[in-house]
């Protein structure tokens, strides 16, 4: 058992705790999100980050070769929840790049050197979810679970089905009928996870198995989605490599899409554990996008001024706006699929974010996003839809002069231009493939390996039939 990691609250007025061999993704007193916090006293804490430096001559040789080798666990001192290494699942994820974005810079009118994409469309499902999912499964494998599910618009069903394959768990996930592109939709079957699609958007996927996985322990199903602590823990590492890559210098700026909000919560977190033990003496500010047809975050905290206030935030504010929402029968529509989510599960540590990195909200339309993912593609090398509002995000915060002409910006680039072909293809022909939006069979598929998908009504009954619970 591993004394020097445990479970938090994130509720400054609760702060319960719990082990790290608990599975949770909320506080039993006050249902806040949790954090997976260090007593760092008890560890071997790296004097300076170039401690890291050592792994990239040992990756893939001896014992711990294969951490080594690893994006996410080549930095395991800053994220020492594991009881033994023996624990740790990964399939190599994180081996990304960080591009000198010259070609695209000079589009924007920025200098050379100053515009830099951090490519997680690299990892081997595609998107930075790898980041995150080897550190749930690695959770998940500690605490002897079989069964692993999430909802998703489409990266995440692809790395759990990837990383279920190889821990040999039963993948099952949850797609809704909003969009998914085909992709995404094709790893998750290709890869052999359960693939339910549920008459309903993202959100109310993430309501039904997260009340299937949280409220029906007998089921034994281990939940996968961000609201799942130990999946931040993993996505840190997207800042510690965007430092090795920069000889351990902070950028000006990181910019990032938002969706449920755990890659922002977790970037945040990264720089104030590296800022708390003396590793970095500049945090980076940080700019969160959203697209405006799936703009909660933006909402909150432009118009309704929401902050994290030392975790006194108002939740009020929250609930009013979601009310509006159910009233008016909202959901959130955008070309960027995967940013498709109006209820964020992670906003109140999206909030503690921006606040530790003096942070800035925005939102962009989808001819913005399209416009800018082609531009990434022709002046980079691509990316998916959701990955381009970060990069027209930072244009529009650079025109509005928040962000300044000679800062060094790291935009994520959160998922690979393949995932979303039929954007790419309409963008530039005007035909529209569509994506998949009612994927119920209209032939009887008849491959050795073929892995059907099931869909169902948005109703419990149906959907634990379809999960054989
Ligand atoms: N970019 C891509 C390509 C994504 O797939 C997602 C989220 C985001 C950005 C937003 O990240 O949720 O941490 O704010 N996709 C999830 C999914 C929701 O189900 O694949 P976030």
């Amino acid at each position: 058992m591993n004394h020097a990691a445990f479970q938090q609250c994130i509720n400054p007025a609760c702060r319960a705790t719990y082990g790290i061999d608990e599975v949770r993704v909320s506080c039993a007193k006050c249902d806040s999100l949790l954090d997976i916090l260090y007593d760092w006293t008890k560890l071997p804490v790296p004097k300076n980050l170039s401690y890291f430096e050592h792994r990239w001559s040992t990756k893939g040789t001896g014992v711990t070769g294969r951490l080594d080798f690893s994006g996410v666990w080549r930095f395991r001192e800053m994220l020492p929840f594991y009881n033994s290494e023996d624990d740790i699942v990964t399939i190599g994820e994180g081996r990304t790049v960080l591009q000198q974005a010259d070609l695209l810079g000079r589009q924007l009118g920025m200098k050379p050197g100053n515009l830099l994409l951090q490519y997680e469309g690299l990892n081997p499902s595609g998107s930075f979810k790898d980041n995150g999912m080897t550190a749930a499964f690695t959770h998940a494998k500690m605490v002897g679970a079989k069964k692993v599910a999430c909802a998703s618009t489409g990266n995440t069903s692809a790395s759990l089905a990837v990383f279920a394959a190889f821990a040999e768990m039963k993948g099952v996930v949850f797609i809704g009928t909003g969009k998914i592109s085909f992709g995404k939709l094709s790893q998750a079957l290709d890869y052999g996870a359960l693939t339910i699609q549920i008459k309903g958007d993202f959100d109310a996927c993430l309501r039904r198995i997260r009340h299937i996985a949280v409220d029906m322990p007998e089921l034994g199903i281990y939940l996968m989605n961000s609201v799942n602590p130990f999946r931040l823990e993993g996505q840190k590492s997207i800042m510690f490599r965007i430092l090795e890559a920069r000889d351990w210098q902070s950028p000006d700026w990181i910019v990032v899409p938002g969706g449920n909000l755990g890659n922002c919560s977790a970037f945040g977190k990264a720089f104030a554990e590296l800022k708390e033990l003396g590793l970095i003496k500049k945090i980076p500010r940080l700019a969160v996008i959203n697209a405006s047809g799936a703009n909660t975050l933006n909402t909150l905290y432009n118009q309704y001024n929401l902050r994290w206030n030392d975790g006194n935030f108002d939740p009020t504010t929250i609930q009013r706006l979601y009310a509006g929402m159910d009233e008016a029968n909202y959901h959130p529509n955008t070309v960027a699929s995967a940013i498709e989510i109006s209820r964020p599960v992670n906003l109140p540590k999206a909030l503690r974010a921006l606040h530790v990195m003096d942070g800035v909200v925005r939102e962009v339309t989808d001819d913005e996003i399209l416009e800018h993912r082609a531009m990434v593609a022709r002046w980079g090398f691509g990316c998916e839809p959701a990955s381009g509002a970060s990069v027209a995000g930072m244009h529009k915060l650079m025109e509005e002069g928040v962000i300044g002409r000679d800062e060094t910006v790291v935009c994520i680039l959160t998922g690979h231009e393949l995932k979303d072909p039929n954007v790419t293809v309409k963008y530039h022909t005007g035909v529209d493939m569509k994506t998949v939006q009612d994927m119920a069979p209209r032939e009887e598929p008849h491959g050795k390996l073929s892995n059907k998908p099931v869909a169902v009504e948005d109703d419990l009954e149906a959907i634990l039939k379809a999960i054989g619970a």
